[in-house]
């Protein structure tokens, strides 16, 4: 069944190689060049195809969302050939994986993160090819050839963050090596080809943060994205699963198909830059908030953003409001201050999930997420509190204002993403635990668990010290 979409995909390639200059990209393309090929060779071709799958992936994370320390999640990967390792943040609300390159202006050059920072050198790695702006993948990125178009001329990048920061630079492939799953909790070395941004510049806090990293990992779901060019190739299946601990630092991040524990999803709207779920209704404790409804719908129905890139979760002014006053209510006592102008701050000392709601998401075909409130409330000592929280007021997207989910929300719960069949869900799991994946190719069950790579040391808890700002990292124009 899976074959015969798989030839069709290869056909669909073929005849677009013939329409436009064959320098092709994926594996797949590059066989078909300039050739006549009949349906049964290309199932043929499909078939030692699948014999190199990759199939279950098993990413190292490390990181935590605790906005107060690392506040972001990475994953360490190789790149070239020898392959040299690279630690990446993990960001499902991007589409492009991009690292610092030699020569690079401002990038950083330390990190409270206990990694050694690295910078990608084409020239250092036998397997490093440039990506010219006539080629198919550059054309595709920005729909079009670029004016000016020479075959000798570089495709560039440029992606601008939800928090202003900025990279730029030019497109880049060459060999990525991953852990592929072989047995329990065991791996080995594997590899595929893909194209990505070596960055050439770095601004805002890409820059200068104290938290730096080496790049992005976009794990977004258009074409440009590592899953997306790893499927493909044949490589591996669009479905993904994520656990990020908060408790321990890392957590879980595989790439196959997840057998156990099942979890129950709802649909992924169509045709959007970002992974968006259908929220249909909001509960503080029991009760339900009264949402203010669209002047033409007759039931509340808003898109949400998940995004492992964001370390917090804004709602909209109209919902932000009421919801947090009703969780405040519960505690009428409390003395309020700001922090950091964002931050609502109480002292509290005792358990805040006796004292608090939680708050309950309700999504489209009767999937749910419930929050508590050791959750949405996080810590900066050891007797004061923060409402996570945020208002995304001023961040609209088509008149509306954003609903973004991001790690406060995602954390400590398995988070699943099957792009073959457009469907996210999750279910609250213990990320010490194991998932299972099938292996594609033996049909073998195995089982993937956490990692916990280098973390920053917690800076100590007092007064005011939460980074200025905290990763926001949703895409906003490339
Ligand atoms: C990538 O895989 C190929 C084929 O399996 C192997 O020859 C090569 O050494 C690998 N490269 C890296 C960097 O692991
Ligand atoms: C992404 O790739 C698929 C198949 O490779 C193709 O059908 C589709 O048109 C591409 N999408 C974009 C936006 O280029
Ligand atoms: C969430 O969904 C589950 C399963 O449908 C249901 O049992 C549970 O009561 C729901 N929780 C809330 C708070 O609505
Ligand atoms: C997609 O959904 C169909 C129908 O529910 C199911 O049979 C199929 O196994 C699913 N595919 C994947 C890759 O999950
Ligand atoms: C999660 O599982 C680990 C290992 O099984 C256990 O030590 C830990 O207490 C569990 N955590 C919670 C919150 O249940």
């Amino acid at each position: 069944m899976d074959l015969r979409r798989e030839a069709l995909l290869g056909l669909f390639l073929f005849s677009f190689c013939l329409s436009v200059s064959c320098n092709l990209v994926f594996d797949v393309q590059h066989k078909f060049k300039g050739r006549e090929r009949s349906l049964n060779a290309l199932r043929s071709h499909d078939l030692r195809r699948h014999g190199r799958l990759l199939s279950v992936i098993d990413l190292e994370l490390g990181g935590n969302g605790h906005p107060a320390e690392t506040g972001l999640y990475f994953a360490k990967i190789g790149l070239g050939t020898p392959p040299v390792d690279f630690h990446v943040q993990v960001d499902t609300g991007s589409d492009i994986l991009w690292v610092n390159c030699m020569g690079c202006s401002n990038c950083p050059k330390e990190s409270d993160i206990d990694v050694e920072l690295q910078l990608y050198d084409p020239k250092r790695s036998s397997t490093a090819g440039v990506v010219t702006c006539d080629e198919p993948f550059c054309s595709a990125m920005y729909k079009s050839v670029t004016e000016g178009c020479r075959p000798d001329v570089l495709c560039e990048y440029k992606v601008i963050y939800g928090d202003g920061s900025a990279t730029s630079g030019y497109f880049v492939k060459d060999h990525v090596q991953l852990q592929g799953v072989v047995g329990k909790h065991k791996t080995t070395a594997t590899n595929g080809s893909i194209i990505f941004g070596c960055g050439a510049k770095q601004s805002g806090e890409l820059g200068t943060s104290s938290e730096a990293l080496d790049g992005i990992l976009g794990f977004g779901q258009a074409n440009s994205s590592m899953i997306s060019q790893l499927a493909a190739s044949g490589k591996v299946k669009k479905i993904f699963a994520h656990c990020l601990d908060n408790v321990n630092g890392g957590g879980i991040f595989a790439i196959g198909d997840m057998v156990a524990p099942r979890v129950k999803t709802t649909p992924v709207v169509p045709d959007q830059a970002h992974y968006n779920v259908v929220l249909i209704g909001v509960k503080v404790g029991s009760t339900a908030l009264d949402l203010p409804l669209g002047l033409f719908e007759f039931s509340y129905r808003r898109d949400a953003i998940i995004d492992s890139g964001t370390t917090l979760a804004y709602l909209p002014e109209d919902i932000f409001q009421p919801l947090v006053k009703k969780i405040l209510v519960a505690q009428p006592d409390l003395k309020l201050h700001t922090v950091d102008k964002d931050f609502t701050c109480f002292h509290y000392d005792e358990s805040v999930d006796e004292a608090f709601p939680s708050v309950t998401f309700d999504f489209e075909e009767s999937l749910n997420l419930t929050i508590y409130p050791h959750e949405y409330l996080f810590q900066i000592r050891d007797d004061i509190w923060c409402v996570g929280w945020q208002s995304s007021a001023g961040n609209s997207k088509n008149g509306k204002e954003i609903f973004l989910f991001g790690d406060l929300v995602l954390q400590n719960r398995l988070v699943y993403y099957n792009l073959e069949n457009q469907t996210i869900g999750w279910t609250d799991f213990n990320c010490s635990k194991g998932i299972k994946l099938k292996d594609e190719k033996s049909g073998k069950v195995h089982t993937v668990g956490a990692h916990r790579l280098a973390s920053a040391a917690p800076i100590a808890l007092i007064g005011s010290l939460l980074p200025w700002l905290l990763p926001f990292t949703l895409l906003l124009i490339q």
